[in-house]
């Protein structure tokens, strides 16, 4: 493209801080090439607190009419008791990756030559984790009865429709193909049967068209085991939303820290935007000191660049990054980390 159109959602806490740099890295990547275009939107539990508003049906088809959306972070401390826990979550961040179809969670670990990881001996860590984005325990679909007496019943119920399974994994076979040829199915079919065998059945006939991919299965505790002994193991998994969450903190603490791990929000069909955001959240801990790590934020600054065809710009900033990491030695300020990467990719 000559021309992209982008929505820039920098929320809360660190967010604003991380989404600077990623943009500052962007423009720098794509210098005169392609004319950058950028709408802020202000959004987020800041936001809510100030207007009550979470994320307007207006703002959603504003959002749907840009080329993507990069994303920094929302929430509020989890102590913060002037906004209900799950209220931005739900009713900005799941209804924007709902309403976008967001169905591919694209999340790489890669644990860049120079990086220390809390790892004796990591190996090779060079592994994405597809997960589902759509569905799985996040769409909301529980209740609760008998709320705050003795007999309270709470349910929270994980959906798992045929489709959504099936346009995942074969996605992430996909991807499998074009990489070392390696699938595994992270699930817990050993009790959550029905879910877990939809999974198991949908791998098994997607793999069919996929003859050139080895896949195999690992229940998510065990999968949690060789992730930190044997993580060079991985080259594809493929998982649920909620599993996905949280093998990909997991995979971010083996590869490098959180504060290297991106992500993109993929609606492969192209029906809607896709939106590109860190891994980690808003870090009320760390927030207007400086001192977060923008990596990941710029890191999804390539992913998007390459879900929109810009394969060597999104190649420049990579590489950029990897050497920014191999030189790193001192704590940086956020914007001296963007302004290194920023310089190394113009
Ligand atoms: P978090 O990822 O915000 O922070 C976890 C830890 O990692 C903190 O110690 C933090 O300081 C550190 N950290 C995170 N990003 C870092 C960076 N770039 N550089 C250095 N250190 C970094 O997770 P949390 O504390 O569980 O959540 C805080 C809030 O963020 C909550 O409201 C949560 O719901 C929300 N959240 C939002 C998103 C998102 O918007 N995509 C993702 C995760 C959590
Ligand atoms: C993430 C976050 C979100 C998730 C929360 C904030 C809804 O943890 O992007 O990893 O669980 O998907
Ligand atoms: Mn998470």
């Amino acid at each position: 493209p000559h021309r992209i159109d982008l929505a820039v959602i920098p929320g809360d806490g660190i967010g604003p801080e991380v989404t600077a740099e990623a943009v500052k890295v962007l423009r720098a990547a794509v210098g005169d090439d392609v004319e950058l275009s950028l709408t802020d939107y202000e959004l987020g539990a800041e936001h809510w607190l100030a207007t009550g508003e979470t994320l307007p049906d207006a703002t959603l088809e504003q959002l749907r009419r840009h080329d993507a959306i990069l994303f920094g972070a929302v929430g509020a401390a989890p102590g913060d008791t002037r906004i209900p826990s799950g209220l931005i979550e739900r009713e900005f961040l799941l209804k924007l990756r709902f309403s976008l179809d967001h169905f591919v969670n694209l999340r790489p670990s890669k644990l860049y030559p120079g990086v220390a990881s809390p790892l004796a001996d990591p190996g090779v860590i060079d592994f994405v984790v597809v997960r589902e984005g759509t569905e799985g325990p996040y769409t909301g679909n529980g209740g609760t009865l008998r709320g705050g007496t003795p007999h309270e019943v709470a349910t929270e119920v994980s959906l798992n429709t045929a489709h959504g399974v099936e346009r995942v994994v074969r996605d992430a076979f996909a991807r499998a193909s074009g990489r070392r040829k390696k699938l595994t199915l992270v699930h817990k079919h050993n009790v959550l049967v029905y879910a877990g065998h939809l999974w198991k059945r949908t791998v098994e006939a997607v793999a069919a068209e996929f003859p050139d991919v080895h896949h195999d299965y690992l229940h998510v505790d065990a999968a949690m085991i060789f992730l930190v002994t044997d993580p060079s193991r991985f080259d594809v998994i493929v998982t649920d939303n909620l599993f996905g969450d949280i093998v990909t903190d997991l995979a971010a603490a083996v590869s490098g820290g959180i504060g290297l791990a991106a992500s993109a929000n993929l609606n492969m069909d192209r029906t809607a935007p896709s939106m590109f955001e860190p891994v980690h959240g808003s870090a009320p801990d760390i927030a207007g000191q400086q001192v977060a790590d923008p990596t990941a934020a710029i890191l999804s600054g390539a992913l998007l660049l390459r879900h929109l065809g810009l394969d060597a710009h999104a190649q420049r900033i990579e590489q950029a990054v990897e050497q920014d990491i191999a030189s790193r030695s001192g704590a940086r300020r956020t914007s001296a980390i963007g302004d290194a990467i920023a310089a190394a990719v113009s």
